[in-house]
């Protein structure tokens, strides 16, 4: 048999897709890949039902649908204030996923070098591999996730670094990068002339105080951020595979091309759909962060009445439980014995962090408060089950 890509030789398979698979196995509760167990709203249901009839079932325009780019920009603007145009700054994509590594592949040469803040969202690494890109990893110092300034220069000022990715709020560990900290990250990509590419998709589900900054409406910072977001976790539609990207027109026009190769576009029927949610009131999205807020009491407060320490989030919907007191030297073998014994799952942390982080592991709380109180009641003896 030829060779294999080196490229794609180190590549395992997805952590955080295998422990849905542990999970599978033990009937545990599975906290581990972050998907709601909740229904989108009915008004986007009540649309896909009509759209099974009425179309479109052909594709749509590669770069998206011109009425959800149109939604898209008029949501954008007002939350951001930003004024996006619709038919050269923004490009539809399959899930922020597609459009995180179009944006990549648009702006790294290979031998190119993306920094990256660890911990991190497991793909931005691969994608920036895919690319032939080398990322180099800033670490967010635990408990609270600050980055020290003079580490993150070094990092940016490194030959070769074509972009930062800034992933707010951030996965897994819930931070909510303040506007001082974007404009440090800001600052340094026009001091060494880098790309800053924005990974939003929790950009709504915040827990006050906290409030989302968008990096690409700081001064100065249009022109050189890429947005990449998603419709997936603001109206609980993962599988439908709805992102974005949104940039200046002539990075997304070599974003366009490159998605057109990677894909040709996302589901025209699911865009349809969807555009109803992109028009909805304030309403919705308050009503979003209440019932985040809920899940988050709800299981970050059991946490807390059950004993164990843990990473309080600022926004996302994880949280970081700390094991170190039950004597594991291996979080992953750690969360195979935590399905198979106590029946719930979760990601070990290493496989975010590129430090020896093996003492944090990651579960997610979109879940119905069943689902949730079934996890914490079989954590109760957790303790006793674990312990080495
Ligand atoms: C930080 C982050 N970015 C992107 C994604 C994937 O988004 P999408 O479904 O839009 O591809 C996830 C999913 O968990 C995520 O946590």
């Amino acid at each position: 048999m030829p060779a294999l890509s080196y490229r794609t030789s180190t590549f395992t398979d997805s952590v955080i897709r295998r422990m849905t698979r542990v999970c599978n196995q033990y009937g545990a509760v599975n906290l581990s890949q972050g998907f709601p167990d909740f229904d989108p709203p009915k008004e986007i249901l009540q649309r896909l039902s009509e759209v099974a009839f009425e179309g479109p079932h052909q594709y749509a325009v590669t770069w998206g649908a011109q009425n959800f780019r149109e939604a898209l920009a008029a949501k954008v603007r007002h939350f951001s204030g930003m004024t996006v145009d619709p038919d050269s700054e923004i490009v539809v994509t399959c899930g922020s996923t597609e459009a995180m590594m179009a944006s990549i592949m648009a702006v790294c040469n290979p031998g190119d070098k993306v920094v990256i803040f660890s911990p991190f969202y497991e793909n931005y690494g691969a994608d920036t591999i895919l690319t032939g890109a080398e990322p180099i990893y800033v670490p967010l110092l635990p408990p609270d996730f600050c980055f020290d300034a003079n580490v993150l220069e070094k990092a940016m000022k490194q030959p070769g670094v074509k972009a930062v990715i800034v992933c707010n709020p951030s996965n897994p560990c819930g931070k909510v990068f303040t506007r001082e900290e974007l404009m440090i990250i800001g600052d340094l990509a026009k001091k060494y002339d880098l790309f800053v590419i924005t990974d939003e998709v929790y950009e709504h589900i915040l827990y006050k105080p906290h409030t989302h900054t968008y990096m690409a409406a700081l001064p100065g910072m249009r022109e050189r951020t890429i947005v990449c977001n998603s419709l997936s976790k603001t109206y609980s539609i993962t599988g439908w595979r709805l992102g974005y990207a949104i940039a200046s027109p002539e990075v997304i026009d070599r974003i366009r091309k490159t998605h057109d190769f990677l894909t040709v576009g996302a589901a025209a029927p699911l865009m349809e759909a969807a555009t109803v949610g992109l028009r909805f009131p304030d309403s919705y999205y308050e009503d979003l962060q209440a019932h985040y807020t809920h899940m988050k009491d709800l299981f970050v407060g059991g946490l807390k009445d059950l004993g164990f320490t843990y990473t309080d989030p600022q926004g996302a919907y994880y949280v970081l439980l700390d094991i170190s007191e039950y004597g594991w030297d291996n979080d992953v073998k750690f969360c195979e014995k935590l399905a198979e014994t106590v029946g719930v799952g979760a990601v070990p942390g290493s496989s975010f962090f590129r430090e020896p982080v093996n003492h944090l592991i990651r579960f997610h709380f979109a879940k119905q408060d069943e689902t949730l109180r079934a996890a914490l009641d079989r954590m109760a003896d957790l303790s006793a089950k674990m312990k080495k």
